[in-house]
């Protein structure tokens, strides 16, 4: 593994959060619900029925967390804007009070010297567009397109770095094909009419970006990529299966390669074309934002529905409080993959991180060596990757602090600060104050004016 301090003196260093994560204020200034209020609602469908509604109160508290992030001495940070702030019911009237939070949290971080980069589409859909069918639907791809340009034409004289989606996977296998995440459905053709519209609803966005913002934008797409290993031989076409469906699926039409034949026949769902769209989906990418959390290891199951395999555990295998295993190989791997398969302009690490149950000291410190481990291990993998000619430029820590963990609400903490949320402390963690270190180093390394 290389030494961190062999990245590139312009090497990005920073922190994600997501909006219903962090920002709580779920009713203030005119915000409309999205499909996690709802969601979290369900009984049973989030741990202990913790909702968004609080969060972090990042909504009031956002002055503190940019004070916090320039003692980690980040350069940048990814947060994401909150659809239903900005057009309450997803499309229509702008709602100004909503928007003028998200300009105050840039000009916020441009004074504090923190480089802002906002993903329009965290998981947040105006529930009033669920109601209307959500993504299965082509006009909630349209109304993305839209929104995109609202914000563009508000946040794109000083925001240039953006990303259309995060996870599209997500939102479409595990929202509308596997029902843990919001909506909650359960339904093969809604997931793979979702998946299409997410993607051309990037490709709309990532238009109406490149129309409306004053400053050239860095457009990118975010994927949760995830390396996908035969448990033996005979599970080898359910490993392809799985890349399929997890990785190419998602990559392909994004490189003007339309959707993989193979997982077509496999979901046998038609996909709602219409002429035009395979353009739209492939429109340039500046960047790719990959997230990394774990490999997975595949066995055919021809007992379950497509896409028919199973994830089994890795014996032995170290894990994180989510049962995630800890690979640090796979992100190296992957961004090679990603050099070699899809050759990016540029890669931009924009998650990975690591949940473990904290323990707080007498003195209110947090000492929690395992996610200092999973830093640094993740971070020599990345900079093996830049040795090898991966053009990475930036990584960004899941997540400057302890927030919403969807399904496992606030039980997962994945925080480089830690949250206490009866009182809104934040605790900076001894993984906070090395990733602060690591970066420190690196710079006095590498000699770039701080
Ligand atoms: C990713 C999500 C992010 C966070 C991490 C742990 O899949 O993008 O919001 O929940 O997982």
């Amino acid at each position: 593994m290389q030494p961190i301090q062999s990245l590139p003196p312009t090497f990005r260093w920073g922190v994600s959060t997501a909006a219903y994560q962090i920002e709580g204020a779920a009713d203030i200034d005119g915000r409309g619900p999205s499909i996690w209020d709802t969601f979290s609602r369900v009984p049973g469908a989030v741990a202990n029925g913790d909702t968004g509604d609080v969060a972090c109160d990042h909504y009031r508290l956002w002055r503190e967390d940019i004070a916090l992030m320039r003692q980690l001495g980040v350069s940048d940070y990814r947060f994401s804007i909150s659809w239903p702030r900005v057009l309450p019911t997803g499309k229509g009237t702008t709602n100004k009070a909503g928007l003028a939070f998200y300009d105050r949290l840039v000009d916020g971080l441009l004074e504090a010297g923190i480089r802002p980069y906002a993903t329009l589409y965290h998981w947040d859909l105006p529930q009033a567009l669920q109601d209307a069918g959500g993504w299965p639907e082509r006009a909630t791809a349209e109304h993305f397109g839209d929104y995109a340009a609202v914000v563009a034409e508000a946040l794109g004289d000083r925001v240039q770095d953006w990303a259309t989606l995060n996870e599209p996977l997500c939102s479409a296998w595990l929202g509308y094909l596997e029902g843990v995440l919001a909506p909650g459905l359960r339904d093969l053709t809604a997931a793979v009419r979702s998946s299409y519209h997410l993607l051309l609803g990037h490709g709309l966005a990532a238009q109406a970006l490149r129309s409306h913002a004053a400053i050239k934008p860095n457009v990118g797409l975010v994927f949760n990529m995830t390396p996908c290993e035969p448990a033996t031989d005979e599970d080898r076409d359910a490993a392809r299966r799985a890349d399929g469906h997890n990785n190419r699926w998602w990559l392909d039409p994004v490189h003007g390669r339309g959707f993989p034949a193979d997982m077509r026949e496999v979901y046998g769902v038609a996909l709602p074309e219409r002429p035009g769209d395979t353009e739209t989906i492939a429109a340039p990418l500046d960047h790719i934002g990959l997230n990394y959390y774990f490999r997975q290891i595949i066995q055919d199951a021809p007992d379950l529905p497509a896409p028919s395999y199973r994830v089994v555990p890795v014996p032995e295998a170290p894990t994180t409080a989510m049962g995630w295993e800890v690979h640090p190989d796979g992100l190296e791997q992957l961004l090679m993959r990603l050099h070699h398969e899809y050759a990016p302009a540029s890669i931009l690490v924009t998650e990975n991180g690591s949940a473990y149950q904290d323990e707080v000291g007498a003195d209110g410190s947090v000492h929690d060596p395992d996610r200092v481990a999973y830093l640094e291990r993740h971070l020599e993998a990345a900079a093996s990757a830049v040795q090898r000619g991966a053009p990475l430029h930036g990584y960004y820590a899941w997540s400057l602090m302890d927030n919403f963990e969807w399904a496992h609400g606030y039980d997962r903490r994945f925080g480089l600060i830690r949250v206490d949320y009866k009182t809104q402390r934040r605790t900076i963690k001894a993984s906070g104050h090395r990733y602060a270190q690591l970066i420190a180093d690196h710079r006095t390394a590498t000699g770039f004016p701080v």
